[in-house]
C-alpha cells in the first residue's frame, strides 16, 4: 500500500513538471508577420501566448478570427488556438508583459530614409518593458535588429526597471514570407544569443517540438546572433544578384541560365536554391536589411564592396526589365497599354513592400505607358500607392487589348495560361516574361514575340 502511495505521488510530481515544462506563459510584442506566426506556433506547441499589438484595427481583426496579412495556413492555425483558449490578442501590452515570463519582441523596423532601420518601435516597447518589469521574466527579440541594438534593448529594459532581474536573448527569425508556418516548423537551424544558461534552457522548452525533431540549435552570444541573420539575408541577396549577372551573360554568349543554375547547384557547396533569375530581390527584408549592414559598416569606416555591387547589380536588374520591354516594342512605349501580371514581390504572398513590379510600373508609368494590372491577393495593398492604374479582374482581363504582356510575380496562375485565348485577347502578340516560368518554344509557337531572361 505504502508502495502504491509513492508511485501516484511521483506520478503527480512528474505530471506536474511535465507541465511547467511545455507550458509557458508567453508575450510577443508586435503582430506583423514574424509576431503572428511565432506566436500561432509557440500556442500550438501548447503555451499560453498573448499576442499584443499597439494598432487597434489589426486586435478587432484578429479577434474576429480573420488575418491582416496573406499567409497560407495561418488564419486557421490562428482560429484552431483561439479556440484551444490558448492564443489571446491585446491592444493592452501592459497587461501582455506583466502576465508573462517570456517576452518576444517581434515588432517592425522598417528602413528609414537614410538607408538605417528605424528603431523607435523597438526603443518604444523596450521602455514599456522596463516599466512594467514586475517579475524576472526573459525578453527576447525576433525582430531583426541592427548589429548592436540587444545592447541598446537591455540597457533602456534595465533603466526602468527599479532593479528587476531580466535575461535578454536574440533569437533571429529566418521564416519566409509565403511559406512561414513550414519555415518556422521546420527551419534549417535555430539561433539562440544570450549570456545566460537559465534564459537558454527556459527558450529550448518553449522549441521542444523542433528540438525533438533534432533541428540544429547554435548557442552565441547577443552580438553573433544579430550578425548571423544580416549576414545570411545578405548572403541570399546576394546569391540572387549573382544568378542574374550570370543570366545577362548567357544572353550575350547563347547560354542557357537554367540549365547552368542546375549544373552550379548540383555542387552541393553552391546549393540549387535562391539561384532564380528574375526582375531582382524586393521584399521587406532583404533591401532593407542590406542597406542596414551597409550603413553599418560605413559607420565603422568598413566598404563592403561585395554587398555594395549587390544592391548596384539588383537596381540594373529593373532597368534590364525596360531595356527589354523597350526592345519588344521597337522603342516606342508612349501610350502603349502594358498588361502587367503580378504586383507582389513574389508568389503567396500580399506584400508590395520594394516589389520589382511596383518599381517597373513606376518608371513605365514615367515614360507615357498605360498599365492595366492583375495580382490574385495584392491588388488591395497596391492601390494606397498606385491608386491611377487599371486594376483587373483576372488575368486575362488585364490582358485584353495591350501591346504588350509583362510578369512579373511568379504566380501559379500565369503559369497555365491559355497562350491561344491570350492570343486573342491582345492587341500585338508580346510576352516578356520576368521570372521565366512560361515555356519559350510554346510561346513562340503561338506566334508571340518572346523574351525572358538569361536566354539568348
Ligand atoms: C527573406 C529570407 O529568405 C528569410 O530567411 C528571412 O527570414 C526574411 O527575408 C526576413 O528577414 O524576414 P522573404 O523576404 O520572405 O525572406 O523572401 P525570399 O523568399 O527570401 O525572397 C526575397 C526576394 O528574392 C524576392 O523578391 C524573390 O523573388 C527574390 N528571389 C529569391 C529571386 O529572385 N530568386 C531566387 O532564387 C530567390
Amino acid at each position: 500500500m505504502k508502495h502504491f502511495f509513492y508511485v501516484i505521488l511521483l506520478l503527480i510530481i512528474f505530471i506536474t513538471n511535465l507541465n511547467t515544462l511545455a507550458q509557458k506563459n508567453i508575450a510577443v510584442l508586435g503582430t506583423g508577420y514574424v509576431g503572428l506566426i511565432a506566436g500561432a506556433c509557440f500556442a500550438d506547441f501548447g503555451n499560453n501566448v498573448i499576442c499584443a499589438d499597439i494598432i487597434k484595427e489589426k486586435i478587432d481583426t484578429l479577434n474576429n478570427g480573420e488575418i491582416p496579412i496573406y499567409e497560407p495556413g495561418l488564419k486557421e492555425l490562428v482560429n484552431k488556438c483561439i479556440k484551444n483558449n490558448n492564443l489571446k490578442f491585446t491592444i493592452d501590452l501592459e497587461y501582455a508583459i506583466k502576465n508573462s515570463e517570456i517576452i518576444l519582441i517581434a515588432v517592425g523596423t522598417p528602413m528609414a530614409d537614410n538607408g538605417q532601420a528605424d528603431l523607435s518601435a523597438i526603443k518604444q516597447v523596450a521602455e514599456i518593458i522596463g516599466k512594467n518589469l514586475n517579475n524576472y521574466k526573459i525578453i527576447c527579440t525576433k525582430s531583426t535588429v541592427p548589429i548592436g541594438t540587444g545592447k541598446l534593448i537591455k540597457e533602456i529594459i534595465k533603466n526602468l526597471s527599479n532593479n528587476i532581474n531580466f535575461d535578454y536573448l536574440s533569437n533571429p527569425e529566418f521564416l519566409r514570407e509565403g511559406s512561414a508556418l513550414k519555415d518556422f516548423l521546420e527551419p534549417d537551424r535555430v539561433i539562440i544569443g544570450c549570456e545566460s544558461i537559465h534564459a537558454y534552457n527556459i527558450i529550448n522548452e518553449i522549441y521542444e517540438p523542433l528540438i525533438n525533431k533534432k533541428i540544429p540549435f547554435l548557442f552565441t552570444d547577443v552580438v553573433t546572433a544579430e550578425t548571423i541573420k544580416y549576414a545570411s539575408n545578405s548572403f541570399l541577396a546576394t546569391k540572387v544578384s549573382f544568378i542574374n549577372e550570370i543570366a545577362e551573360l548567357c544572353e550575350k554568349i547563347g547560354a542557357n541560365i537554367e540549365l547552368v543554375a542546375k549544373g552550379m547547384g548540383l555542387d552541393s557547396r553552391i546549393g540549387t536554391k535562391f539561384l532564380k533569375p528574375g526582375p531582382g530581390f524586393g521584399g521587406s527584408c532583404f533591401p532593407k536589411d542590406m542597406q542596414a549592414l551597409i550603413f553599418l559598416a560605413n559607420n565603422l569606416g568598413l566598404n563592403l564592396k561585395v554587398l555594395q555591387a549587390s544592391v548596384e547589380a539588383n537596381e540594373h536588374q529593373r532597368e534590364l526589365i525596360i531595356n527589354k520591354l523597350l526592345n519588344l516594342l521597337n522603342y516606342k512605349i508612349k501610350n502603349k497599354k502594358i498588361g502587367i501580371l503580378g504586383l507582389a514581390f513574389k508568389a503567396n504572398t500580399d506584400d508590395i513592400r520594394c516589389s520589382p513590379s511596383i518599381d517597373i510600373i513606376k518608371k513605365l508609368l514615367n515614360l507615357g505607358a498605360k498599365i492595366n494590372a492583375y495580382d490574385p491577393v495584392a491588388m488591395n495593398n497596391t492601390r494606397k500607392v498606385l491608386p491611377n492604374i487599371n486594376y483587373c479582374q483576372s488575368a486575362y482581363e488585364a490582358i485584353v487589348n495591350v501591346d504588350a504582356i509583362l510578369i512579373l510575380t511568379e504566380w501559379p496562375e500565369f503559369m497555365n495560361l491559355d497562350l491561344k485565348i491570350v492570343g486573342e485577347l491582345v492587341s500585338n502578340k508580346i510576352i516578356l516574361d520576368s521570372r521565366n516560368i512560361l515555356d519559350s518554344n510554346t510561346t513562340r509557337k503561338f506566334g508571340f514575340k518572346f523574351d525572358n531572361i538569361g536566354n539568348a
